[in-house]
């Protein structure tokens, strides 16, 4: 059986329509490739021409050259040495400026945005799809053993990146300890949910069904089977720093 679905066994170029703009990207097999959960969130953030936009964690870029594209001033960090590379190679690709840094979350920045969009690793990976992917790979999806580290530690500090009209888009998904995240967010955000859709979950889900039936039945996530596949949801969130009563 092929247990790895989602990332490349060998570099490809591969173009997407997104909100009417063309992208044409090469995507490699050191990086994470954009999922059906990266290409909801570009479908769905809105940007105004003329704003900053940081995308965290960029990948292959995707987010970050759509932003350009929609008339953006675009700036993208990653953790990764080859996501920022791939993402600068894939702006000359489109024609399009940007400034990619390598960097955790926002921590290379000390100005405030005008929108921020944050696709981090938001996954629970079990140790043997660690095996098949190796450790590189496996920096790109896990968000540790509750799949919500990485935004639970981004959105700690990503307040002091925002001004008062700042947008923050951020997708939760139902296959991790979601609830976590929630009170997260309550503690410095104001926020709704602009958009949201079903997905059929990653490979990893199926071969550790016990594990996440286990989640499941102590509610810390939110799968369901629906004709013999396994569901969870994403939500798209749009953050706002709290206003503060007087
Ligand atoms: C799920 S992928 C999303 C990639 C891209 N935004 C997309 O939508 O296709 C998450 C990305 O976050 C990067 N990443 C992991 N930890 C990070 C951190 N602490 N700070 C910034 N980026 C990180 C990974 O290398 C990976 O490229």
């Amino acid at each position: 059986m092929d247990k790895v679905k989602h990332f490349l066994k060998k570099t490809k170029v591969k173009t997407f329509f997104i909100k009417g703009e063309k992208i044409k990207l090469l995507l490699k097999e050191d990086v994470f490739p954009p999922s059906i959960n990266g290409i909801f969130v570009a479908e769905n953030i809105i940007i105004n021409p003329g704003e900053t936009i940081v995308d965290v964690g960029t990948g292959s870029g995707i987010i970050a050259i759509l932003s350009a594209k929609l008339g953006g001033k675009v700036f993208g960090t990653d953790i990764n040495d080859a996501s920022i590379n791939l993402a600068k190679d894939n702006s000359i690709r489109n024609n399009i400026f940007g400034v990619f840094k390598k960097s955790e979350y926002l921590n290379c920045f000390s100005q405030k945005f005008d929108v921020i969009v944050a696709n981090l690793p938001q996954d629970i990976v079990h140790d043997n799809y660690k095996e098949y992917i190796g450790d590189h790979l496996f920096q790109t999806i896990s968000g540790g053993t509750e799949g919500n580290s990485h935004i639970i530690n981004f959105l700690k500090n990503a307040h002091n990146n925002m001004h008062n009209n700042t947008r923050l888009y951020l997708p939760v998904y139902t296959d991790v300890c979601f609830k976590p995240i929630l009170k997260e967010i309550q503690k410095n955000y104001d926020y709704k949910i602009i958009a949201s859709k079903e997905y059929e979950t990653r490979e990893f889900v199926e071969y550790n069904k016990e594990l996440f039936l286990k989640l499941n039945a102590e509610k810390k996530i939110k799968i369901f089977l629906k004709n013999g596949k396994w569901i969870a949801k994403e939500y798209l969130f749009e953050l706002k720093l709290k206003q503060k009563n007087n």
